[in-house]
């Protein structure tokens, strides 16, 4: 999704928004520009492709000499991706960069080609730099307010005015921003690792609240023009948790930070033995009290839901619904009162979550947030929120968050399934001190990472793969099987390995690899035979199973050991070769392993 960024300071502008918006490159882009005051004049530069085509584009045409501007960097929505739809936009008076969708553009636009205004490009953003321009009559904030008024749908504006040359302007609504605040210098950013390397403290900006900075002064208001006094938020990580640490990709790092990011979401909500929730208001007598619990997400953290669902229903003996949250938002869901809606995101911004919690709201449904990023809107709008303390995830396919998410909604299980009355005092802690050492068992488990780069070799000229498994296994290899998708770029597919034969078996060949999870002790039988069926049809098996299996010879080409545990906790050590296989697959096809291609970090469009 598109990023913002802006600085008013003594520093060079341009240089300063080049390397804030190299830091929101892991949000998705296809195009870069900036705006600077060069002697009081707003000089624009952008361009179609990465940040290096502008800067060296600007190395061509003259870079841009100032102390105050704003850049962005494109994940196009309306109109291709092309130089003249790149922001920002607007025209020699006013300067916009934007990110979110205004979805009533086309009447203003209407109404602006009747008052006579042109358009160059097919954005949603340039009528709101020109309804600016309509409304704008030498005093910045009464412009903002009436376009507010008008305009409809999700947004994160950066302004800048000609006649106000020491000063930028910016506003959010459903689209993150934070404005940081540095020492006779100040900024804005759609995220905290955008201004990190300059300051730690920032605020964190409500919707509809208008934000005026200088190099002295940052200045909120409301829409009635009262200012609002804010409490200024510290980053508590650093920059190198923003930065690749030494390892060739973010992706990679973040794997290896997940015994650490586990460590940090399980400890701090286990008391005496047992979870602790108090901190989210979340007690064991609300919990006895739920007849059903939604979980809703989208992507890795809905595949992170599916294994919560097997384990609550499992340990808690209570119904847990799992959807999609763009097709939860509109299936009228069967969801109120006495019921509990999880929502989760790494992001805490995806639009479609963050919709189908404000649904779940409204049908009277008490409303429970496992987010990573602090602050943010989806975060803000539950009534209750658990925080995974995962660090920034940078890269674009997400394999830290997923382990966060999946040990806290374990610790969750367990404190549904006591509430209930379904496992005793001694039984939980049991579970707890399992949990609790799951970081040391993925850091052993990290040891395969040679078996798994071997394993892509052999996968990585593949046109098409299969993910089998049964029970969790099977919610596993959904994760592993868009994991390699994403970013290698073949063709994959996650079964049911009962359902195999009810007609996808068609498909094997020797042309098709199956990958094959098989941790769950009550069913490993069950799979072992789904895996000769597809041997025998020519497949090349690879098999992630325990140390202690014992298999035949001939069964799979290639067997990935791990470390064994409780088996419902194995997904959260079987996690890690699939996400090894992807990461070396794609490293091994020379693909854009952070980046993946049409895909961003935080989706706040649906
Ligand atoms: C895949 C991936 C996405 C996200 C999905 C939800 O690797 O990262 O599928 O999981 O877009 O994002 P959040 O968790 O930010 O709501």
């Amino acid at each position: 999704m598109c990023g913002i960024v802006g600085y008013v300071g003594k520093k060079d502008c341009t240089d300063v928004l080049i390397d804030a918006l190299s830091k929101l490159e892991y949000r998705g882009y296809d195009s870069a520009g900036i705006a600077v005051f060069e002697k009081n004049a707003i000089k624009v530069e952008k361009t179609k492709g990465r940040l290096k085509d502008l800067v060296d584009k600007m190395a061509e045409d003259g870079k841009p000499a100032g102390h105050c501007g704003i850049g962005h960097t494109r994940w196009a929505t309306h109109g291709e991706p092309s130089d003249i739809n790149s922001h920002p936009h607007g025209n020699k008076r006013i300067s916009i960069v934007h990110n979110g969708i205004i979805e009533n553009y086309k009447e203003i636009k209407d109404f602006l080609i009747k008052e006579g205004y042109g358009f160059e490009s097919e954005t949603d953003t340039e009528t709101v730099a020109k309804l600016l321009d309509y409304y704008y009559d030498g005093n910045p904030l009464d412009t903002i307010i009436k376009v507010l008024a008008e305009i409809e749908g999700s947004y994160a504006l950066g302004i800048i005015f000609r006649d106000f040359p020491d000063r930028i302007y910016a506003v959010r609504k459903d689209s993150p921003l934070i404005v940081g605040v540095g020492e006779q210098e100040n900024f804005i950013a759609s995220d905290v690792p955008a201004i990190l390397k300059y300051t730690r403290d920032y605020y964190l900006i409500e919707q509809d609240e208008i934000c005026e900075l200088t190099a002295e002064h940052v200045r909120i208001y409301d829409t009635r023009k009262n200012v609002i006094e804010k409490e200024l938020q510290t980053a508590t990580w650093d920059i190198d948790a923003a930065e690749k640490g030494g390892y060739e990709h973010f992706m990679l790092k973040e794997i290896h930070e997940q015994p650490k990011a586990v460590k940090m979401t399980v400890s701090p909500r286990v008391k005496n033995g047992m979870p602790d929730f108090s901190e989210t208001g979340l007690t064991v007598e609300k919990l006895k009290q739920y007849h059903q619990i939604f979980v809703v997400a989208c992507g890795t953290a809905m595949h992170a839901g599916l294994v919560s669902k097997y384990v609550i229903e499992k340990i808690a003996r209570i119904p847990v619904i799992v959807d999609i949250a763009s097709e939860f938002r509109y299936r009228e869901p069967l969801i109120g009162e006495g019921d509990l809606l999880i929502v989760i995101s790494q992001s805490g911004e995806t639009a479609d979550t963050l919709a189908a919690l404000k649904l779940g709201k409204q049908l009277g449904a008490d409303t429970f947030a496992l987010v990573n990023v602090v602050g943010s809107s989806i975060a803000r709008e539950a009534d209750m929120v658990l925080y995974t303390n995962a660090g920034p995830e940078i890269s674009v396919a997400s394999t830290k968050a997923y382990s966060v998410q999946i040990a806290a909604m374990y610790l969750f299980a367990f404190e549904v399934a006591y509430a209930k009355g379904k496992i005793t005092e001694e039984e939980c802690r049991k579970y707890v001190s399992e949990l609790m050492e799951i970081p040391d068992y993925i850091e052993k488990t990290l040891e395969c990472k040679t078996i798994c780069q071997q394993t892509a070799a052999k996968l990585m000229n593949a046109d098409s793969l299969l993910y089998i498994g049964r029970g969790l296994d099977y919610a596993l290899s959904m994760e592993g099987s868009l994991k390699l998708k994403e970013i290698s770029y073949i063709h994959s597919e996650s079964y049911a390995a009962g359902e195999l034969k009810h007609g996808t078996i068609s498909l094997v060949t020797k042309q098709m690899p199956v990958i094959a999870v098989a941790t769950q002790k009550g069913l490993i039988e069950k799979t072992i035979s789904n895996i000769k069926e597809v041997k025998a049809r020519g497949a090349m098996v690879v098999l992630v199973c325990g140390e202690t299996l014992d298999i035949e010879d001939g069964v799979a080409d290639c067997i990935i050991r791990l470390p064994e545990v409780d088996e419902i906790l194995m997904p959260a050590i079987a996690a890690v070769p699939l996400q090894l296989i992807a990461y070396y697959t794609s490293v091994l096809k020379g693909c854009d392993v952070d980046k993946p291609r049409n895909l961003a970090k935080s989706v706040t469009v649906e």
